[in-house]
């Protein structure tokens, strides 16, 4: 059988495009089967650099640097949807297999796009509007085409909430992000869901179990995340259903985290999808049969999907950078989360910390998400990642 055919075949050679913590993780999984993981980005120092010795250093963003790294693999996926897709686009006209593929690729990365392909599906999601800049928002507003409070989301500048823009009223007009961007009417939200869908090549599909995200309100970053999501089994797989309609919609190979608001009426909309593992999914490796990135490996490699079991209740924390420390890391308090039962932690080894910065992450096991909420509330307390510079 030739390395093209056996993806465990030891010449075989799947590359992923990213080096920071999703990469590493991946690193992690794929050390479990012995498959070499090949990485492309900026620093051997970043975090997936400590796992793999399969490092070429480049840019990601760059077409050169990501077509002659994909020319020497037999699949290729991402852990960052901003990567160079031209380069993309040509590796796949000269038959290279790429999960997800660019095309879709090029609606993920663009928020517009991605919420157009909901209207043109059919898939709940918030009204919008798309708009070239402030200006034409001020216009829209002027004409009573749009009303306040709004959502502004940059359409291709946006990442971990800091594309986003809350715009209650005319005061905070100010606060417009510049750019092309979308429109959206504020949702009056009851929960924040996340359901993680899994596709392979022949079609076979999985869903884990929703989970709720409770954010920081300061550094709109999710800080908790409970799994599973306190909602009726009626609503579990209604979320579950919506989650597939929405990977079959984009014909995906891969993984796809699939954020969604729960409104006051009861209903689900889609907000927007990461076709990769995800934050909203880390849990899943201390707390389900399968974890989501051995789970994205099975599917890019169209291997059989793994279970998406439960094996218990679990709640995730993201441990971020303390306020007001930027420069190299130091972890307080690991030795008392460590003597903590059913604590898991995760330090992805980012060498500098910054406010808010996701530096790694906790996954507390439990009998039931009420009592891993408060051992989680206890990691969170204890451990401080600061700076003594
Ligand atoms: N239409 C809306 N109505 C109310 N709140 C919203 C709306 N859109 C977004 N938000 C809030 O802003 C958060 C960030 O929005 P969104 O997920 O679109 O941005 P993001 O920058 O991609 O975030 P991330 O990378 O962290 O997922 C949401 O999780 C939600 O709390
Ligand atoms: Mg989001």
């Amino acid at each position: 059988m030739d390395s093209k055919a056996n993806p465990l075949h030891p010449d075989f050679r799947l590359g992923v495009l990213g080096g920071g913590q999703l990469g590493k993780m991946l690193a992690l999984a794929a050390g479990n089967w012995h498959l070499p993981l090949y990485v492309l980005d900026a620093s051997r120092d970043f975090p997936a650099g400590r796992v793999t010795p399969f490092f070429t250093e480049g840019d990601f963003q760059d077409f050169d640097d990501v077509y002659r790294f994909g020319s020497r693999m037999d699949v290729i996926t991402i852990e960052i949807e901003h990567v160079n897709t031209d380069a993309l686009r040509r590796l796949e006209h000269e038959g290279k297999t790429i999960h997800p593929a660019p095309a879709q690729l090029d609606i993920i990365k663009d928020k517009g796009a991605q919420k157009l392909f909901y209207r043109e599906k059919g898939i709940p999601t918030a009204p919008f509007q798309l708009f070239e800049g402030p200006d034409a928002i001020v216009a829209a507003l002027r004409a009573g085409r749009i009303s306040l409070p709004f959502v502004q989301k940059s359409r291709t500048a946006g990442y971990d909430g800091r594309g986003v823009s809350v715009i209650r009223n005319e005061e905070s007009l100010g606060n417009l992000l510049p750019g092309a961007c979308v429109v959206e009417e504020m949702v009056d939200i009851d929960k924040e869901l996340a359901v993680i869908v899994a596709r392979n090549a022949s079609g076979q599909v999985v869903a884990y179990p929703a989970v709720e995200m409770a954010f920081n309100p300061e550094a709109n970053l999710v800080e908790f995340l409970f799994c599973p999501a306190a909602v009726s089994p009626a609503l579990e797989r209604e979320a579950e259903a919506l989650a597939i309609r929405v990977i079959e919609a984009y014909g995906l190979c891969g993984l796809l985290a699939v954020e969604m608001f729960l409104d006051k009426k009861g209903k689900l909309l889609v907000n927007e999808v990461a076709p990769r593992p995800h934050n909203s999914g880390h849990h899943t490796i201390d707390s389900c049969y399968t974890s989501q990135f051995e789970q994205h490996l099975r599917a890019v490699l169209d291997l059989p999907l793994g279970s998406t079991r439960m094996k218990s209740a679990s709640v995730m924390v993201n441990l971020l950078g303390a306020e007001g420390h930027e420069g190299p890391a130091i972890y307080e308090g690991l030795e008392q989360c460590l003597a903590m039962e059913g604590v898991h932690l995760h330090l992805y080894g980012k060498s500098i910390t910054k406010p808010f910065r996701k530096m790694g992450h906790a996954t507390v096991v439990a009998d039931t998400t009420e009592e891993a909420a408060g051992r989680a509330r206890l990691v969170m307390e204890a451990l401080r990642i600061v700076t003594d510079r």
